[in-house]
């Protein structure tokens, strides 16, 4: 009798463990209200892999001095919109990322606006990043300047 109680048991931590891990899998961003779906997700790295990843490397660290890095970047976690900006019409102004500073031409992405939310939501998501998620709404309203 106690042999059978016990296999319930183990059974029932399984499924309740098996469940949570699925769960926890979905849901990638901190703001509760938009969850970013792995679809998307997977789209946004193979769009890095295609249009990023020569200048900012596979692991998002950069090259130091020339190539800034996206993972832990404080300039990409506290400057969002100018750095949608920058990826949407392109920059070579100075800017200081994790205290280096940085003066080279990242070219326009030539993304569109869909491309550019999927591409944020996975650079804000990945490395470690923990940055949140961005809507299509935001980068329709950043407009050349
Ligand atoms: C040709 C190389 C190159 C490519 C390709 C490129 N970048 Fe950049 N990126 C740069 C450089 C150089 C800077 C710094 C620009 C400056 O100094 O104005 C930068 C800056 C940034 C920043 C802000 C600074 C930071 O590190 O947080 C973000 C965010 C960013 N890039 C994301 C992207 C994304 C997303 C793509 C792909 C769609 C991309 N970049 C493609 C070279 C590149």
């Amino acid at each position: 009798m106690k042999i059978i109680n016990l296999i319930f048991v183990c059974f029932f931590l399984l499924l309740i463990t098996a469940c949570g891990g699925s769960e926890k899998k979905k849901d990638v961003s901190t703001d509760e209200s938009i969850n970013l779906s792995e679809k998307d997700l997977e789209k946004g790295a193979s769009l890095y892999r295609a249009k990023c990843m020569n200048c900012h490397m596979k692991s998002g660290k950069g090259i130091e001095k020339f190539y800034p890095p996206l993972a832990d970047s404080d300039y990409l976690r506290e400057n969002l919109e100018e750095s949608i900006y920058m990826v949407k019409y392109g920059s070579n102004k100075p800017i200081k990322v994790n205290g280096i500073k940085y003066n080279s031409l990242m070219p326009a992405s030539g993304l569109t606006d869909e491309e550019l939310v999927l591409v944020f939501n996975y650079i804000l998501n990945s490395w470690g990043n923990d940055y949140g998620s961005i809507t299509l709404e935001q980068v329709k309203d950043i407009k050349r300047k």
